[in-house]
């Protein structure tokens, strides 16, 4: 127990709107001076981009702290893992010359192909309900874990577990694929089984027993960086249900998600997008639509990493934050894509809902009210273009080098949320940061 009571062990970088807030880029940059960095919930429905001197990096499942010598990368028993795409991701990343230093769980759940199947299967179904899913069998995978006839990464290395459950799931999904949903279902099991069994044989040097692991370095006093997927909107409990994807992305998730029950101080980061972007289906109630709209998501590049999808995009939500705050226990914000905001004269903010004549400043748990919400705005300055050479001046100017509007668009929203803004993001770069 030696170190472990002296200093911040844990950070925590967490969503608080629908994803793609820059989680990425906040945890690559704090990764370097960190022992261990861990994902553990979501799977490759995220898509976390680095840029880092021009190069840029897309990430699905590895985490962003890949591209330091230092951090050992964990992929926690929380995370579902389709095996294809991690053993892509790790070659894409020796191609250019990254070697991951890369743990997997042995306990997470592995994505088969029928999962992707059931997918495609279930938006079609769930219609006006569906979330709009990134296609890639998140919420088959997590529902198989839950009727406990999931494959677990640690079955790959047992051809005969991994048959005896193989044989119980396949028969389960392509019975409800072709006769539920009246779809023909043409891989064969031992197709599967062969495929899967060469998977895990190039992934066996990966995993392993990562809860011990990360329990025994947490108990030797070692930092770890914890890497949320999603963002609060999108959890399965907290989020817009049923619009959200089928993980807890709340901060509460670390200890099963990593598997230690971790104790003591926690700094909990909660990643803003300075507007507001939605890649899927749900009520919106801030969404800009029209020429506004194009003019915002060009601006910011608002196109998924995953599926390439258009955003939808809208103002700052702080109902949505607030709520974020609140269930994640959030220590400090980091604000991105403030850049972005420059050359719009006004800015709005919304900061209450109008549900059914009354004013709500918290997220209702009810969809028929949350269909329902119309946003109340506050309407704030905006501030001028800014270009790189200005933001690299801000950034080594610190917060007051800043504008003046974009100071009290920052301090707006410390004040509406009372929590403070600590990391300020102007540009995609990892040196494009400003640390308060
Ligand atoms: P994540 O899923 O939360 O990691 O976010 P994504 O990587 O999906 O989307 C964020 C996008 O914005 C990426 O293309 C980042 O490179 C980019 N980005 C991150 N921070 C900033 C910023 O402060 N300004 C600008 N202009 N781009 C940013
Ligand atoms: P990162 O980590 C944005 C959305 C999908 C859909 C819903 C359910 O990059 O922020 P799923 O495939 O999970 O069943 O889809 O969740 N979604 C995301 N949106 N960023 C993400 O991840 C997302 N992961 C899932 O668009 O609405
Ligand atoms: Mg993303």
């Amino acid at each position: 127990m030696s170190n472990k009571q002296q200093r911040t062990q844990i950070t925590v970088i967490v969503g608080t709107q629908w994803g793609d807030e820059g989680k990425g880029k906040i945890t690559d940059f704090f990764a370097g001076d960190v022992d261990y960095v861990i994902r553990y919930q979501g799977g490759d429905n995220a898509g976390h981009t680095l840029k880092v001197n021009d190069e840029v990096y897309k990430l699905h499942l590895v985490p962003s702290g890949v591209l330091y010598e230092k951090p050992i990368s964990v992929i926690g028993c929380g995370v579902v893992i389709n095996p294809q795409t991690l053993i892509e991701e790790i070659s894409g990343l020796k191609e250019r010359g990254k070697s991951p230093r890369l743990m997997v769980s042995e306990r997470a759940h592995v994505i088969m192909p029928y999962h992707i199947a059931m997918d495609e299967a279930l938006t079609g179904h769930q219609g006006k309900l569906a979330a709009g899913s990134t296609k890639r069998g998140i919420a088959p995978v997590y529902a198989d874990k839950m009727y406990r006839h999931g494959i677990r990464m640690g079955d790959l290395l047992e051809p005969a577990i991994f048959e005896e459950k193989l044989t119980r799931a396949y028969q389960f999904n392509k019975e409800i694929i072709e006769k539920v949903f009246n779809l023909r279902y043409e891989l064969s099991l031992e197709d599967i089984y062969t495929e899967y069994l060469s998977y895990g044989d190039q992934l066996k040097g990966y995993i392993t027993d990562t809860e011990l692991i990360l329990y025994r370095a947490y108990d030797e006093g070692k930092t770890l960086l914890m890497e949320g997927a999603q963002g609060m909107s999108l959890d399965v409990d907290h989020g817009l249900y049923p619009h959200t994807t089928s993980s807890n992305t709340n901060a509460g998730q670390i200890f099963s998600g990593a598997g230690v029950g971790f104790h003591g101080d926690r700094r909990i980061i909660g990643v803003v997008k300075a507007y507001l972007t939605r890649v899927g289906i749900s009520p919106f109630p801030s969404e800009i639509l029209g020429k506004e709209a194009d003019l915002l998501r060009e601006k910011g590049n608002e196109y998924g990493t995953t599926t390439g999808r258009p955003r939808r995009v809208g103002h700052l939500d702080l109902v949505q934050v607030q709520q974020a705050i609140r269930v994640s226990g959030i220590t400090e914000l980091a604000l991105t894509k403030v850049d972005v905001l420059s050359g719009f004269k006004k800015l709005q903010v919304c900061t209450s809902y109008d549900i059914d004549g009354e004013t709500v400043t918290e997220m209702p748990g009810s969809l028929g009210k949350i269909r329902r919400a119309k946003p109340e705005y506050t309407t704030l300055d905006g501030w001028e273009e800014i270009d790189e050479t200005q933001i690299e001046n801000f950034c080594e100017g610190g917060f007051d080098s800043l504008p003046s509007a974009m100071k009290d668009y920052i301090l707006f929203i410390e004040t509406e949320v009372n929590c403070l803004v600590t990391i300020i993001s102007l540009g995609p770069e990892r040196n494009q940061t400003i640390l308060r």
